[in-house]
């Protein structure tokens, strides 16, 4: 039984149940937040009197030394797993006062595991949601550039998986650009409300100390405190935040990859991933698999589960802490690492890509996207869309009939469908690349409409938002 708890019980706790309650084989990753919260909590007993100069400097450095060990032990694959400890709150404590002898036993005056776990949460996410927003910067960088580079290729256009108008590659890309945009504003979001400090709430009430609380957050670098107690220790809201953004990225990761498996198949041939990021199989000598598009294809599902399993945990819990939040950590901190993973993984996949420009530019040769120009070729004539519509519709099935392309129609087969069906100008219009160009319509697939859908994604990049209707 852990020995700060020994008091009030005369039995031994059992065994199975230490274990059963302990969370320290992985919370320990907390370590050193925990640190950093206790370290702000001993300035703020120290101004309140609570110890003097002395015990707060043995207790700082005695932190300090402890967060070395703790640190080194942790990369030497040393840290013991003491169960009797129960989490990271109690072994680190324990620790310390065997460390400095009973000035340790004032630390945690004022103070409950309670407001200290939300702290170190709190700390936590801070610290990941800065370094995942940097790895969607980066992320945003290189579907630029791909952009930039490859900015007039032509490719097929999908709906429904079928080749609907031809469309750049560049354009095709950039969308990911503005999910991965609208992800950062998500996460911006999550990082305001994840920026509120708790400590002071202690295990619900509040405290009869003088603590103060926005020294505290000053010093840990938050900006607002929560202004009540009970919420502050009940609070995970923002870990659902954090989550939900975390499947909305990892859904547009998934959705990438799926087309980059498509992309890389024989059947479409559009592009070829480096070796470096495929894997082979044990049978067949030939294969160079995308292992890891469909595994962040894959991870995509335990992403959502965590979302629903943390939503599911909250929903019946009556206020304030339940030893049920201790189930919120596992699953956090595998999103946080898987969503880190895979942007840098799918970043790294894109820029090794190579494209296959011709095969791209040859789908979409001999097929019918070129119909809707045709459509709209007949509207500028003066018909309506609708009958236009019908027209080329009976013009794609008559060749479908003949096994003839659009481009190999004669004017004699095109009079028979309408007579303003010019041939030379029809010609023109079926170049995919005339179609591509017609689309300069702000946010379309022409060449200069990209170019200025480029320029608006850089200056979104530097001030975070998306939408300016009026430029
Ligand atoms: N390990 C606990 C958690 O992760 C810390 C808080 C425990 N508080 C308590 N009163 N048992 O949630």
């Amino acid at each position: 039984m852990n020995r700060f708890l020994s008091g009030r019980f005369d039995v031994d706790t059992d065994p199975q149940v230490e274990r059963f309650t302990a969370s320290l084989h992985f919370d320990h990753l907390l370590f050193s937040e925990d640190v950093e919260g206790s370290l702000a909590h001993v300035d703020a007993l120290w101004e309140a009197d609570l110890l003097n100069e002395e015990e707060a400097s043995t207790l700082k450095k005695g932190l300090k030394e402890l967060h070395q060990e703790v640190q080194e032990e942790i990369k030497k694959g040393e840290f013991k797993l003491n169960f009797a400890d129960e989490d990271i709150h109690m072994h680190l404590e324990r620790r310390l006062t065997e460390k400095v002898g009973d000035t340790g036993g004032k630390l945690h005056t004022g103070r409950s595991r309670n407001d200290q776990v939300a702290l170190d949460l709190h700390l936590y996410l801070k610290k990941e949601i800065g370094e995942i927003d940097a790895l969607l910067e980066d992320f945003q960088k290189t579907i630029i550039d791909l952009a930039e580079k490859n900015l007039e290729v032509i490719m097929p256009g999908y709906t429904h998986l079928q080749r609907a108008q031809p469309v750049l590659f560049s354009h095709h890309i950039m969308a990911y650009f503005w999910m991965l945009q609208r992800d950062r504003e998500r996460l911006e979001g999550v990082k305001d409300r994840t920026d509120l400090m708790p400590l002071g709430a202690g295990a619900l009430a509040g405290s009869g100390f003088n603590l103060n609380r926005s020294r505290v957050a000053r010093e840990l670098g938050f900006s607002r405190l929560y202004e009540n107690s009970m919420d502050a220790v009940s609070d995970r809201d923002y870990l659902v935040e954090f989550l939900s953004f975390s499947s909305t990225n990892m859904m547009h990761l998934s959705r990438l990859c799926e087309e980059l498996v498509l992309w890389c198949s024989s059947e479409f041939n559009f592009i070829e991933l480096d070796q470096s990021h495929t894997t082979g199989s044990s049978l067949m000598p030939q294969k160079k698999n995308p292992d890891v598009a469909e595994l962040v294809r894959g991870k995509t599902g335990r992403v959502y589960g965590t979302l629903i399993g943390v939503l599911t945990l909250l929903k019946g819990l009556p206020l304030t802490y339940n030893k049920d939040l201790q189930e919120d950590k596992e699953g956090l901190f595998d999103t946080v690492e898987t969503v880190k993973q895979s942007l840098y993984l799918c970043k790294e996949m894109l820029k090794g890509a190579r494209l296959n420009r011709k095969k791209m530019e040859q789908a979409v040769e001999n097929d019918f996207s070129g119909a809707t120009e045709l459509a709209d070729y007949l509207v500028r004539k003066g018909l309506p869309f609708r009958e236009a519509h019908h027209i080329i519709g009976a013009l794609v099935s008559y060749c479908e009939k003949k096994n003839l392309s659009l481009k190999e129609l004669n004017q004699e087969q095109l009079l028979q469908f309408h007579h303003a069906l010019d041939l030379d100008e029809i010609s023109e219009l079926l170049f995919p690349l005339s179609s591509v160009s017609a689309k300069k319509l702000r946010g379309g697939t022409a060449p200069e409409a990209v170019r200025e859908q480029i320029k608006e994604a850089r200056r979104c990049m530097q001030n975070k938002e998306t939408f300016t209707a009026d430029k």
